[in-house]
């Protein structure tokens, strides 16, 4: 009975997916219903501040919906995952979710897993050629569109970019970079340089930035993977008398990003709404749980290398000064005080 009761909830959650109205839609509380689901997620690591925002939402989404969830964290070591995985599998979990640290490395893990019956989602991250049942993330296309299309309207047009990219081993890195190349190409925007960081380690690209000073100073704009990768690029720059000079993009909207951006050292970010990325993929993760086929207008498919699976791609949002008080402040994502902590004189109201 307590099964069919959870059942009938998500489905009548499923319902309403995919809209933009589902947003408004509060997710039954449950928790006081057991369904006796358990669901596990391995994590790449929660170095990148997002990430605990993503487990914590995951994490209370889930329990709202009555089932139990093991979070653990990976610590960027691919080996490591993969012993998560293992031990999910024996533990018997009915989903497991996964923030793969080397997209193409899980392929056989995955395939255990799926021997035994457990549902698997690639979250923000594709786990490639494994047959997912979902992957789940933001337009990570999009995202490098809008980081080229905020630097050719900054004076970039027609002039030298620099490419400072994330972990190599992550599948998002070449589609944000695929989405940044088609928009240069259309603005005529050379990449002098680019680079991939290791583990998406930052003072890669801010070692880039000391070494390699003659080619920052031909650049008109520099793309960085992240947030976390701009922060050390700024202050590289700023050692250099060249922050403020030319426009830095990241993702994320990282705290410190978006301080750098009313600072005005940093131009834009793209802000990822986590939250609602983790809240439907906890709902998604009790249906593949109940044995339910994912519906939904945000559901279509994407090719994983082998297999087309289920994708759900959300909408990110380009965030500048002109906007961050609407986008960032406004939906409780960060506190203006936090924002403006270093330049109250410019905290609107002031
Ligand atoms: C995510 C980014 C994140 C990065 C480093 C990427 O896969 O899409 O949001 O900053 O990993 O953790």
């Amino acid at each position: 009975m307590k099964n069919f009761i959870a059942g009938l909830m998500v489905f009548t959650l499923l319902l309403f997916t995919g809209c933009e109205v589902r947003d408004k839609i509060e997710t039954p509380k449950s928790d006081k219903e057991d369904t006796g689901i358990q669901i596990a997620m391995s994590f790449d690591s929660f170095v990148i501040e997002r990430w605990q925002r993503d487990r914590d939402v995951f994490v209370s989404t889930v329990k709202e919906l009555g089932a139990t969830v093991n979070v653990q964290n990976a610590n960027g070591d691919v080996e490591k995952q993969k012993e998560q995985i293992e031990y999910f599998i024996k533990k018997g979990v009915d989903v497991i979710v996964i923030v793969c640290i080397d997209s193409d490395s899980l392929k056989s893990t995955v395939q255990k897993a799926k021997d035994e019956g457990i549902k698997i989602i690639a979250y923000d991250r594709l786990v490639t050629n494994s047959d997912a049942d979902l992957y789940i993330t933001f337009d990570n296309e999009m995202v490098g569109t809008m980081m080229a299309e905020y630097l050719a309207e900054n004076g970039a047009a027609g002039k030298n970019v620099l490419m400072l990219g994330g972990s190599p081993l992550d599948n998002n890195v070449p589609a944000v970079e695929n989405g940044f190349m088609d928009v240069c190409k259309k603005e005529e925007m050379t990449v002098i340089d680019s680079i991939h960081c290791d583990g998406w380690r930052a003072e890669i690209a801010g070692d880039y930035i000391y070494e390699h000073e003659d080619t920052v100073r031909e650049a008109a704009g520099i793309m960085c993977g992240n947030d976390n990768l701009a922060g050390q690029v700024i202050r590289a720059l700023s050692e250099k008398r060249l922050a403020g000079d030319l426009p830095v993009v990241g993702q994320d909207a990282d705290l410190e990003a978006c301080q750098r951006i009313v600072e005005g050292t940093q131009g834009m970010t793209v802000y990822k709404p986590v939250e609602r990325l983790a809240k439907r993929a906890a709902e998604c993760a009790i249906a593949l749980a109940q044995g339910m086929k994912l519906e939904g207008d945000d559901i279509s498919t994407i090719n994983d290398g082998t297999y087309d699976i289920p994708y759900i791609g959300l909408t990110p949002i380009a965030v500048t000064k002109d906007n961050l008080d609407e986008v960032i402040i406004s939906s409780g994502f960060h506190l203006k005080e936090d924002v403006y902590l270093n330049v109250p004189e410019k905290m609107p109201g002031n």
